[in-house]
């Protein structure tokens, strides 16, 4: 059953996490949504107005069954929705060699807009499905496709980023996939920006364009130069992958002589409203250069596994004040839920603390004080992307975007299971822990559910 929150009301107990290692239960609270989808007032239990307001909202106010908790939607940092076709295979190769065998030709079919449409249709339907109410995606390289990805977001009502992928130059990518210089990058991303700003059904801009230069090892000079340009000239977020692999890190210190986050400071990359994917080897000096941008890190735990050589040093960067959201990453990542994403984020931080070598003594084995926990990864998945992209979402209350899901955890076809659990901080672990998507009951972007 369908059930919009906008221009109303709803009772229940919800969870969220508005800054890091705190969880705040909101325990039988009403939530006050406009008609615009932001949250206005949230009244306790016993609030002496919330009497008034049961009244005034009348049938406008919907209850959550018992058994379901609610929760502050799910915000993906870093997602190639054109490799969800893609998702678990092809997990055999390093970054440099799975990009050119597999990744640039899945790619390059959307040049096709019948694939495009399919496939994209599917993923944005999954994604919601799933809890995922914003995400910051990666399209392909085809200005028509992109378009169309956003076209599909806004449709479907997802808060959603998308950027057009810049990869121009011939050294290093395909000559059926690829810009066909600066200049045409460039340009194409201008036509993306203007595509998304006027559409006419995106009026709240619930989408917003990016631009996106996919790494430096795929692009000019030029093209970075000029895309710096525009995020200056245009203001919108920027996103791309920094420092992702020792590879991908290697060849900006060998083209560059400097560091991967300070070549692309130099570009005019680094804003408040960029977003650098993965960044495991970002130097100290890297963090606090981007902390004086206010630029964010995507981290892509699952994928960093496969592809990363590394574990990022998540605990390390918030404590330097590094704004952190997560991303599944797909398909270097293989799963589309945040949930996983916020399970991964924890067991890696876990790994790296302790450390993997049986061989080495325990004392030698990790790096100590990297343990994060899960209040934290939810926290990340949250409101870390909400401060990452400078957006109202991720957190419950007055100003925020009603953008939340509701999760059943009685469901028999979900995989948690309650026994005795009455502290809500239980509830809360084995929520995050075991919820799929058929755990999902409801999906509200700016109040509007959004699941079929
Ligand atoms: N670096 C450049 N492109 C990509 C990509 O598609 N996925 C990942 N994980 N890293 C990249
Ligand atoms: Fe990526």
């Amino acid at each position: 059953m369908n059930i919009n929150i906008a221009g109303a009301g709803i009772i229940g107990t919800f969870f969220h996490a508005p800054t890091r290692d705190r969880l705040e239960v909101l325990e039988n609270v009403l939530i006050r949504v406009d008609d615009a989808g932001a949250i206005t007032d949230i009244h306790p239990a016993g609030d002496s107005m919330r009497t008034l307001v049961e009244a005034e909202l009348g049938e406008r106010l919907f209850r959550l069954p018992d058994g379901h908790y609610g929760l502050p939607g799910l915000v993906d940092l870093h997602i190639h929705a054109p490799q969800y076709p893609q998702l678990g295979l092809a997990l055999d190769e390093p970054l440099e060699v799975w990009l050119q065998k597999y990744t640039f030709p899945l790619e390059a079919r959307y040049a096709d807009l019948d694939f495009a449409r399919t496939h994209y249709s599917v993923l944005v339907a999954d994604l919601l499905a799933t809890g995922t109410t914003t995400a910051l995606y990666f399209a392909t390289q085809h200005e028509a496709a992109t378009k169309l990805l956003a076209d599909i977001c806004i449709e479907k009502g997802q808060r959603a980023l998308v950027g057009k992928v810049v990869m121009d130059d011939p050294a290093a990518c395909p000559d059926d996939y690829r810009d066909e210089s600066a200049a045409t990058a460039v340009a194409e991303t201008r036509a993306v920006i203007a595509h998304i700003q006027a559409h006419p059904k995106n009026g709240a801009g619930r989408v917003l364009p990016v631009i996106t230069p996919r790494f430096i090892p795929s692009c000019t000079d030029e093209a970075l130069a000029g895309l710096g340009a525009l995020a200056e000239e245009c203001g919108c977020h920027v996103q791309t992958h920094c420092s992702e692999s020792d590879w991908a890190h290697g060849h900006v210190l060998q083209r560059f002589g400097i560091t991967d986050a300070a070549a692309l400071d130099s570009f005019g990359l680094l804003t408040r409203k960029t977003v650098l994917a993965h960044s495991n080897f970002l130097t100290d000096d890297d963090m606090d250069r981007l902390v004086a941008r206010g630029a964010a890190v995507a981290h892509c735990a699952l994928s960093n596994v496969y592809f990363a050589n590394s574990v990022f040093p998540l605990r390390h960067a918030l404590e330097k004040g590094v704004h952190v959201g997560l991303g599944t990453d797909i398909s270097g990542g293989p799963s589309a839920s945040l949930f996983e994403a916020c399970r991964t984020t924890v067991q890696s931080s876990r790994m790296l603390a302790e450390g993997t070598d049986p061989s080495l003594p325990a004392d030698e084995r990790g790096r100590p004080n990297s343990a994060i926990d899960l209040v934290t990864a939810f926290h990340l998945a949250t409101a870390g992307g909400g401060v990452a992209l400078d957006l109202p979402i991720g957190v419950l209350a007055p100003g925020y975007r009603f953008d939340a899901l509701a999760v059943d955890t009685n469901a028999r076809a979900g995989a948690i299971r309650l026994f005795d659990e009455t502290a809500p901080a239980a509830v809360f672990q084995k929520l995050i822990y075991g919820a799929t998507r058929a755990n999902i009951a409801h999906v509200w972007v700016d109040g509007i559910e959004r699941t079929p």
